[in-house]
């Protein structure tokens, strides 16, 4: 199967894929931006379940039932800190791509959507992240063959057209 790349503005916690992918913070108790929009849409026990889990490190994904949302699974992925990109900040955010997509094959998922990971509260610049994050997909669904569509799910007009310039 050839996954199809698909780019969507939309809010993520709307979309009826197999799994989003949440940009958590590392205690995954929640937060603001999309994890605060996941976790009010997948309703309390998705806290419960995360509680459980005993955070994720930077880089590294876990999953969880979706809950009360469309999709059937969360992938939570803890993005890098923007520290001006000599910290390991780009290896850190290929590495959410990278597990998230892995530990969504592991599960049978076949369709994902991923938030621009970093972008907002965690400062990494859009116009680096986004070229990297599509690389990074790219080349693992070249050995993941089990998806059928990926989804950059953006939020802002501005970044929906920076990526469907990249996977054009
Ligand atoms: N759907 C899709 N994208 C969204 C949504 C949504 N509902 N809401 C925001 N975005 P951020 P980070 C976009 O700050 O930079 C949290 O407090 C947003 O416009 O959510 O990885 C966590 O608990 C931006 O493009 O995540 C962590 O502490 C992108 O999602 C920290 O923020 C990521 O912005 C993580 O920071």
């Amino acid at each position: 199967m050839t996954a199809t790349l698909r780019v969507l503005r939309a809010d993520i916690t709307s979309l009826p894929v197999d799994a989003i992918v949440n940009a958590a913070r590392h205690s995954l108790l929640g937060g603001g931006g999309v994890d605060g929009a996941i976790h009010r849409a997948a309703g309390p026990e998705l806290l419960a379940r995360c509680r459980a889990l005993n955070g994720c490190a930077t880089g590294e994904a876990k999953i969880t039932p979706g809950f009360h949302l469309p999709a059937r699974h969360v992938i939570h992925t803890v993005g890098p800190v923007w520290r001006g990109g000599r910290s390991g900040e780009p290896a850190l955010l290929a590495s959410c791509y990278r597990r998230a997509l892995e530990v969504a094959a592991q599960a049978g998922v076949e369709s994902i959507a991923f938030p621009c990971i970093s972008t907002g509260a965690y400062g990494y610049p859009p116009e680096q992240a986004a070229p990297l994050a599509v690389r990074t997909v790219r080349e693992t669904l070249a050995r993941l063959p089990n998806f059928r569509e990926v989804v950059f799910c953006c939020f802002s007009e501005e970044e929906r057209a920076r990526y469907e310039k990249l996977i054009a």
